[in-house]
């Protein structure tokens, strides 16, 4: 009953913020709890009012209204978030993953990465804008798809120190944004600025400031236009980067989730000469201090301490990997000594297929499951591999799951084996195209429990 309570509360608080979209419901589930709450009341009193009104306000059990209703946090609700990052195609793609070769039910929500920020407005190339006209299409099987345009990415930021700093500016590429997701008909964008005051000394300490200032503003603009587009944010794991560039209260209050980017915990650099596992859902024994800080476990109990709602977090999952050149090829534990990338894939990433390829044209490759870390690494003679694989990334969705958080966020589809190509040992019978987007999301799917469904019933009607 406890958790039931604090679970209406979450309720409440989304109903309350998802008023300002617009519905009419909404305010007067607003007014209602608000009246109540002064009166003293308690929360669950306030809950049955939000399901009397909502019941009253949409006819018993009809779903008539469900459709017009803002969209995000009621499918939330319904389904956990599958946000997938979709890298589009150079203008000239050969043999790239195309818009068409993307399976519209596999993912709840697609991210189109990357537009720039130039001269303070959102940019895209002329072969961009193609792919998205094609990437809409697929809402005709898909009607439920989302399909988001992701603005900046790591190195391709630059525009945003400048255009956040002031509201004038802001104000353009507001507009800009606006245009985009209405001429295009796009459901909302995602912000992936690495990261708000972290390179930039002098203006840094207000760009975080900023960077909130900016993500109230177009939640403003959104419901000036009564539009129910989405805004989300891809923010940093490590919690040295958390700390400095967001205030998580700002993040909870103005966009509908957050994109979590819980992996890069550790790859080859001169200051890091080790090997080490690329996203880590646990610490392991051995790691101590900072060290235990690097895994998906440590990073979510962060942003929930510092308040983002739970059904806001969305878990980042690679379908890539680091690669590692050995020291000495006898030393092939995590945390051995590494000299620099390996020589497969590229520049120390590498694609699920590679892998796979790797391990199955490559005699006597060993792999090992980290056991703590609750992920695998490979190695011969000295290549030592970080990778993902079927069994770590349901261990991540159940971890999702067991945590009730809103989802998953998968980075990217391009890197998992979008051919379907992959067999033998890293693969899984029967699993062909996307693996391992497709064992999270079916995973995720088929784990609404009883009481979540209730809980939806009661969130769609509460809308
Ligand atoms: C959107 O359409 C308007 C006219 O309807 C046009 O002025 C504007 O340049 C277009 N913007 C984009 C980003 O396509
Ligand atoms: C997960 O993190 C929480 C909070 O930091 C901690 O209490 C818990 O022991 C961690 N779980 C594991 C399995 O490490
Ligand atoms: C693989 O291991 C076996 C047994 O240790 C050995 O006989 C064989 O030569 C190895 N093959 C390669 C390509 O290293
Ligand atoms: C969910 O609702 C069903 C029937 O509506 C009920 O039997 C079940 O006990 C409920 N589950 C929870 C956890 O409240």
């Amino acid at each position: 009953m406890r958790s039931f309570i604090v679970e209406k509360k979450h309720k409440l608080s989304d109903i309350k913020y998802d008023h300002f979209g617009t519905q009419v419901t909404n305010t007067k589930t607003e007014y209602c709890c608000r009246g109540l709450i002064v009166t003293s009341c308690f929360l669950f009193v306030c809950a049955s009012a939000v399901i009397c009104v909502a019941l009253y306000q949409n006819g018993m059990w009809g779903n008539s209204h469900i459709s017009d209703i803002s969209g995000s946090l009621q499918s939330r609700v319904a389904e956990r978030v599958i946000s997938c990052y979709y890298n589009m195609p150079s203008e000239h793609a050969t043999d790239e993953l195309m818009p068409s070769g993307i399976n519209p039910n596999l993912c709840t929500h697609i991210n189109l990465a990357f537009a720039q920020v130039v001269s303070n407005e959102i940019r895209l190339e002329p072969h961009q804008y193609r792919t998205i006209i094609e990437m809409v299409k697929l809402k005709h099987t898909n009607p439920d798809l989302k399909i988001l345009v992701s603005v900046g990415g790591a190195g391709t930021d630059k525009g945003f120190p400048d255009m956040v700093l002031n509201h004038k500016s802001r104000k353009t590429f507001i507009k800009s944004v606006k245009y985009l997701l209405r001429n295009h008909s796009l459901d909302g964008i995602d912000l992936d600025w690495e990261f708000p005051a972290l390179h930039n000394a002098l203006g840094g300490g207000r760009e975080r400031q900023h960077f909130s200032q900016l993500l109230r503003e177009i939640r403003m603009e959104y419901i000036r236009e009564k539009r129910d587009y989405i805004l989300t944010v891809a923010a940093a794991a490590p919690q040295a980067i958390v700390d400095v560039s967001y205030d998580v209260d700002q993040l909870n209050m103005y966009v509908d989730y957050v994109n979590i980017m819980t992996y890069d915990f550790h790859s080859f650099t001169k200051y890091t000469p080790f090997t080490g596992l690329n996203s880590p859902l646990y610490q392991r024994s051995t790691e101590q201090l900072y060290l235990a800080t690097l895994n998906i476990n440590y990073t979510i109990h962060l942003y929930l301490d510092k308040g983002l709602d739970r059904n806001k977090i969305i878990v980042g999952i690679p379908t890539y990997g680091h690669t590692f050149s050995l020291v000495n090829v006898d030393n092939h534990q995590v945390n051995s000594p590494a000299s620099g990338f390996g020589s497969l894939g590229s520049l120390g990433f590498i694609n699920f297929p590679d892998v796979c390829a790797f391990v199955t044209n490559t005699e006597n490759v060993t792999i090992t499951r980290d056991n703590e870390a609750k992920v695998s690494y490979l190695y011969k003679n000295k290549e030592w591999v970080s990778y993902e694989d079927p069994q770590s990334v349901m261990e991540k969705a159940k971890f999702i799951i067991e945590n009730k958080l809103g989802g998953a966020m998968i980075y990217s589809l391009n890197a998992d084996d979008y051919k379907g190509e992959c067999r033998g040992a890293v693969a899984r019978a029967g699993v062909a195209g996307f693996p391992l987007a497709k064992i999270v999301s079916k995973t995720l799917k088929s784990h609404i429990s009883s009481s979540e469904q209730n809980m939806s019933l009661v969130q769609r009607r509460g809308h």
